[in-house]
């Protein structure tokens, strides 16, 4: 049977609804999405069913050193945050500017952190040779940025409004616009990954995606703020977006990466 959007958004409300009951009985408020969340059906089919094993890399530090990346291929260039201006021509779409401060749960900057992000084009189509949405790619807009955290924590990006995409989940699945955000750590296991998304966009209360975040107030942190004094004069609309690594107002992360 081919599920609907209807029975999707049928389901997400009775999630909705069984959280809302279980914290109003006592249980504790869910800042993560629930590992086997029905609505987004993947979930369910991949999440672990043993308990997590952890590495304790103190004992064998090499290990994770050897294996890990640092910082790519070479030094973070002048451009790399700059997503509008990585090929020979412009691309296309609305130009906005994205920044926010990487905080940790006392809301103390995390200075020179890596901060990695990657997106779909304007017409919600990602460059990648498994995407499978048939949207125009663009030749100049690769969808990738990279930068490092300043001293006050701050990152910043110039790119491109991405599209919303279809997806395979159910009929007529769409994805809210977004970007996925990667926050690099000092080794790759302590590499975050997770997304930020656009005001008021209509498909926030079809995507079962965004929707795995149960918890109202800790999904609505995946959502950045128009941010006037970021936009950039006869260039750009500004975005302002903060990522709190842990504690009760910590950005949800995707886990398992
Ligand atoms: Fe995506």
């Amino acid at each position: 049977m081919t599920l609907t959007q209807h029975d999707i958004d049928q389901e997400i409300a009775a999630e909705h609804a069984a959280y809302e009951k279980r914290v109003a009985d006592g249980a504790p408020v869910e800042h993560h999405p629930r590992r086997d969340y029905a609505p987004y059906r993947s979930s369910v089919l991949r999440h672990p069913r043993q308990p997590l094993v952890a590495i304790d890399v103190s004992k064998d530090p090499e290990l994770v050193e050897l294996s890990s990346p640092a910082f790519g291929e070479r030094d973070i260039t002048e451009i790399d945050n700059d997503l509008t201006r990585q090929h020979s021509g412009v691309p296309v779409g609305e130009r906005i500017t994205v920044s926010g401060r990487l905080l940790d749960r006392d809301g103390r900057p995390v200075r020179g952190q890596l901060v990695e992000i990657w997106q779909a084009n304007s017409a919600g189509r990602y460059a990648h040779q498994r995407e499978q949405h048939d949207a125009p790619l663009d030749r100049n807009f690769t969808g990738v940025g990279r930068t490092l955290t300043d001293d006050r924590g701050f990152y910043h990006f110039t790119t491109i409004q991405p599209g919303p995409y279809p997806w395979r989940n159910h009929l007529n699945a769409w994805r809210p616009a977004h970007i996925h955000f990667s926050v690099f750590g000092s080794a790759f296991t302590q590499r975050l990954v997770t997304q930020m998304y656009f005001p008021n966009d209509p498909l926030f209360a079809h995507d079962p995606i965004l929707q795995s975040v149960t918890d109202d107030a800790a999904r609505q942190r995946l959502v950045a703020t128009y941010d006037h004094s970021l936009s950039v004069p006869e260039f750009s609309l500004g975005y302002h977006w903060d990522i709190v690594l842990d504690g009760p107002h910590a950005t949800w992360i995707e886990e398992g990466r």
